[in-house]
């Protein structure tokens, strides 16, 4: 307990010397693996548990209501944070040197809310860390953000593909991975056209696909045993319940933004990130 003490600024003198006992070898620093325990410990009061609780649909929009109206954060940064997060997960998954051909292409199809924005941030970011994104996204919102999000990406060279391949081969073909930013939380319902005919096609390629927060097509508690069958999760903010039913390869957990007061309140558990990372692998 001498670094939590420290950490909590109790008498940094007295508590030094317990300080050198608990850390023993690292000589009075605590290493990281202590010091995110000793977080923990102070997050929790009690013994750490690295396991997330996974959110309802009703919880997941409170929480993004409480972000917006009592934190005051804007959409702007807390998309530009999320769709960062998304990008820095592929990079840890799929590294531009894993792909075997020679253009390092990845299709991400956006979709008519805020995950269609994380989608867009996400390739903006992944142009600049060296991929060739190209972008679908047939349904654009009539607001700034996102034409200015459309704009950004179009000055980047990122292209905009007005027909999205009616070929599963095609995808295969031209892309080395899929990013699915087409429905979030918010997604209710039978899928809705031109969706549904993505969908369809998205369950018959053979590339991975990285899904955004939540599989496209998946009732957000429940999934979806028939729907697209994702490689990769980045969970942003905590995990939603349908996450349980997720078997792909990666699932990250991103958009390290919760105020610890929100955490507690909503019992999220949020494992802690790594050093200055903005994604965690949760598995
Ligand atoms: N604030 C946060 O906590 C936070 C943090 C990070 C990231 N985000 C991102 O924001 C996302 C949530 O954004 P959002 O609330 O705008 O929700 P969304 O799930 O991204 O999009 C909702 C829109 O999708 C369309 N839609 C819903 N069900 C449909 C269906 N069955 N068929 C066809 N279209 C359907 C509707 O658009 P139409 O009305 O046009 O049909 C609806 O307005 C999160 O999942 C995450 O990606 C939020």
């Amino acid at each position: 307990m001498s670094c939590l003490r420290a950490l909590l600024g109790l008498g940094l003198l007295v508590g030094g010397a317990r300080v050198a006992v608990r850390a023993g070898s690292v000589r009075g620093s605590c290493p990281s693996r202590e010091w995110s325990l000793l977080i923990r410990e102070i997050r929790t009061g009690s013994a750490m548990d690295n396991s997330p609780r996974y959110m309802s649909q009703e919880e997941a929009q409170a929480v993004d209501e409480e972000l917006f109206n009592e934190y005051k954060f804007s959409v702007d940064q807390l998309m530009e944070l999320a769709g960062l997060s998304c990008a820095v997960a592929i990079t840890k998954a799929y590294p531009v040197s894993s792909f075997t051909s020679n253009f390092p292409t990845v299709l991400v199809v956006c979709g008519p809310g805020n995950n269609g924005g994380d989608g867009l941030v996400c390739a903006r970011h992944l142009k600049l860390f060296g991929y060739l994104p190209a972008i679908h996204y047939p349904k654009r919102p009539n607001k700034t953000l996102f034409d200015n999000l459309t704009t950004q990406c179009q000055k980047m060279d990122i292209a905009f593909l007005s027909e999205f391949p009616q070929e599963p081969k095609l995808i295969d073909g031209a892309y080395n991975l899929v990013v699915d930013a087409i429905f979030g939380f918010s997604f209710k319902g039978a899928v809705r056209e031109p969706f549904g005919n993505i969908l369809s096609l998205l369950k018959r390629i053979t590339i991975p696909i990285a899904s955004v927060d939540i599989p496209s097509g998946w009732d957000v508690e429940k999934g979806n045993a028939e729907g697209i069958q994702p490689d990769m999760l980045i969970s942003l903010t905590a995990p939603k319940q349908s996450a349980v039913h997720f078997t792909g390869r990666y699932h990250f957990l991103g958009g390290r933004f919760v105020p610890l007061a929100l955490e507690k309140k909503y019992k999220l558990n949020l494992p802690p990130y790594p050093g200055t990372e903005c994604v965690q692998k949760l598995s």
